[in-house]
């Protein structure tokens, strides 16, 4: 017990850093929540025009998720998958922020990362296929997101498949509005300014 709550809170506190608000901040663009669909995301912080500015988030916002898993995965699966889940969860919902934070795709693959390349490698061919083939980095993330348990299960991983499904279910629930958006037609895609 003591274990799962080091994780939780590790993975919680790493998770909660807000890299995008704080790079764009560092790089002078001003607040990111301004900007755009207002999301603190490296798909945001390329709305911005800077790219170094969204890799730097795209990188930070992966490892965040990444660090907590590997340091408690020499403790087992389970502590890691805390670990790793706690972190989304921090991206998500950071207590910094008033619990307004991202939408926690790119903690996602992070998590993965940590726990399984071959999920990480199925989350990214998912993801990319469906953005190049559409363009929507909202799409590309339901897809990718809804790929991971239901792989995680087929590979006979199910404490990581209970992880992810959870996460999965939070990813729908942040990109409500982009759902809503991509129904009307009126989402944006990758690299368009709004
Ligand atoms: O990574 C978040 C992405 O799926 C959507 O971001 O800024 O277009 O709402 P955004």
């Amino acid at each position: 017990p003591v274990l799962w709550a080091a994780a939780a809170l590790f993975g919680y506190l790493s998770g909660s850093i807000p890299y995008g608000l704080l790079f764009a901040r560092l790089f002078g663009l001003g607040d990111i929540r301004k900007i755009g669909s207002g999301n603190i995301g490296a798909t945001n912080a390329l709305r911005t025009g800077n790219k170094t500015m969204a890799f730097l988030t795209l990188l930070c916002d992966v490892l965040k998720a990444t660090l907590p898993v590997l340091v408690f995965m020499p403790f087992g699966i389970l502590p890691a998958a805390i670990a790793g889940l706690s972190a989304f969860v921090g991206h998500c919902y950071p207590v910094w922020l008033r619990f307004r934070g991202g939408k926690g795709v790119a903690t996602y693959i992070g998590v993965l990362f940590g726990l399984s390349l071959w999920l990480a490698l199925i989350f990214a061919v998912a993801w990319l296929a469906t953005a190049f083939a559409s363009r929507y980095s909202s799409l590309a993330a339901l897809v990718a997101t809804l790929a991971v348990p239901i792989s995680a299960l087929l590979l006979g991983l199910p404490v990581v498949a209970a992880v992810t499904a959870a996460m999965t279910l939070i990813v729908f629930w942040r990109h409500r509005a982009n759902i809503q958006r991509l129904k009307a037609g009126t989402e944006g895609r990758i690299g368009a300014k709004k």
